[in-house]
C-alpha cells in the first residue's frame, strides 16, 4: 500500500509512519520541518519512507507531490498546532490548518485516493458550550473557544462538504491529549514533554491557572492503533480518541512524579520536588475537558489500553534514555 503523510516528521507523524513501515506500507512523508524533526525519522527513512521537503500552503507543491506519489490513503497530520499561537495570529492559523488542508485535500481528490485520514482535536473543538456533557460525544456541536479549535473545525467540515459533493472517503479523528516519547516540550501543548523535561532535569513546573482543569490524556501507542484502524475501514464523520477520563494538571504532576521515582536510578535527580509555582491561566483554554471513546469502541473496536502511570514512567524513561542522563548532572 502506498501512503502519504503529511506533517510525518511531527511527534505523531513519525510514531505512524514507523508503523506504517512495520506494516509494509510504502511511506512517503510531506513536512516542511518547522516543529518536526528529521532524528524523529531515522528509523523511518532507514525503514525505506522517502521526505519531501515543503509546504501545504504552497498549492502548485502539494499537487505535485500528490500527483508523484500517487498514494492510496493520506493521513493528512501537518498542521499549525498551538492554541496560543492560533489566537495572536489568526490568520497564520487559518492558512495552515484550513488553507493548507483545502490544499491537500483537493490534491488527493485529484489523483482518486481510496481513504483520507484527518488529524482533528477532541481537546479543542467542543469548548465549554451550554450542551456539554463531559465526557464530550460527537454529537455535542462544537464551540471552540480559540481559533485553533475553529480552524480544524473547518477541515472536518470540508471533509463533510467533500463526501457530499463527490463521495470523497474520509474520516476526522478528533484526538484528545496524546503523550510518549518524541512529544516537543518546546510548543506550548505537550503537558507531558513540558513537565516531563522539567522533572527529570530536576526543576519545579510552572502551572497556568490553578492546575484543576482537566485534560484526557491518551498514550501514542494506543492512538496510532486507532488511526490505522481508522483508516482500513470505511467509517465516516468524526471520531473522538481518547480515554473519556478528566485528569487535572495537579493530578498529572503528581503521576509524572509518582512515575518518575518508579524508574529508580534513570529518573529525576535524587530528591527532586517537583513542586509547582503557579501562574495566570491562559486564554482560549477550556476548564475541563474528556471526551467519549463510545463510537471509537463500537465501530473501530478500540479502546485505549494504556495506564497512564506506564504510559508517563515509559515517556520518561525515553527521555533519560536520548538525553544520555546529562540531566542528572
Ligand atoms: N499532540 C496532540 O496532543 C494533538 C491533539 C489533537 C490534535 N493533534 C493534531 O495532530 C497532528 C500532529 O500533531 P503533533 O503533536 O504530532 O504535532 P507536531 O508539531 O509534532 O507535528 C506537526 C508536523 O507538521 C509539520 N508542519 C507544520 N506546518 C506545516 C506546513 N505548513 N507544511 C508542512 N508541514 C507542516 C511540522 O513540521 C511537524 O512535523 C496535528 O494536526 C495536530 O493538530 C495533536
Amino acid at each position: 500500500m502506498k501512503t502519504l503523510v503529511t506533517g510525518g516528521a511531527g511527534f505523531i507523524g513519525s510514531h505512524l509512519t514507523d508503523a506504517l513501515i512495520e506494516r509494509g506500507d510504502e511511506v512517503t512523508i510531506l513536512d516542511n520541518l518547522s516543529t518536526g524533526k528529521l532524528e524523529n525519522l531515522e528509523s523511518a527513512l532507514t525503514g525505506g519512507a522517502v521526505l519531501i521537503e515543503g509546504d501545504i500552503t504552497d498549492r502548485a507543491f502539494v499537487e505535485a507531490t500528490l500527483e508523484k506519489v500517487r498514494p492510496q490513503t493520506v493521513f493528512h497530520l501537518a498542521a499549525q498546532g498551538e492554541v496560543q499561537r492560533s489566537i495572536t495570529e489568526p490568520a497564520f492559523d487559518a492558512t495552515v490548518n484550513v488553507v493548507g488542508t483545502i490544499n491537500v485535500i483537493e490534491a488527493s481528490k485529484a489523483v482518486g485516493i481510496d481513504r483520507f485520514v484527518f488529524a482533528s482535536t477532541g481537546g479543542a473543538i467542543y469548548g465549554e458550550g451550554s450542551n456539554l456533557e463531559l465526557p464530550a460525544s460527537e454529537e455535542i456541536t462544537p464551540e471552540p473557544l480559540c481559533q485553533y479549535g475553529l480552524s480544524k473545525f473547518a477541515g472536518e467540515q470540508y471533509l463533510a462538504l467533500y463526501r457530499r459533493m463527490y463521495m470523497f472517503n474520509s474520516v476526522s479523528l478528533r484526538f484528545g491529549n496524546v503523550y510518549g516519547p518524541r512529544q516537543s516540550p518546546k510548543g506550548e501543548a505537550g503537558a507531558v514533554a513540558i513537565f516531563g523535561e522539567l522533572l527529570m532535569a530536576g526543576q519545579n513546573p510552572t502551572v497556568f491557572g490553578d492546575g484543576t482543569q482537566t485534560r484526557d490524556f491518551v498514550y501514542i501507542d494506543d492512538l496510532i492503533e486507532a488511526i490505522l484502524t481508522a483508516s482500513r475501514t470505511d467509517v465516516e464523520g468524526q471520531i473522538n480518541l481518547g480515554s473519556g477520563e478528566e485528569t487535572s494538571i495537579l493530578d498529572l504532576l503528581a503521576a509524572l512524579h509518582e512515575a518518575g521515582l518508579s524508574l529508580n536510578g534513570s529518573g529525576p535527580p535524587e530528591g527532586t520536588e517537583f513542586n509547582p509555582a503557579f501562574d495566570r491561566g491562559r486564554p482560549g483554554e477550556v476548564k475541563r475537558i474528556a471526551i467519549n471513546p463510545g463510537r471509537a469502541a463500537r465501530e473501530l473496536g478500540w479502546n485505549p489500553t494504556t495506564p497512564l502511570e506506564d504510559g508517563l514512567a515509559r515517556t520518561l524513561e525515553a527521555m533519560g534514555t536520548r538525553s544520555g542522563g546529562i540531566t542528572h548532572a
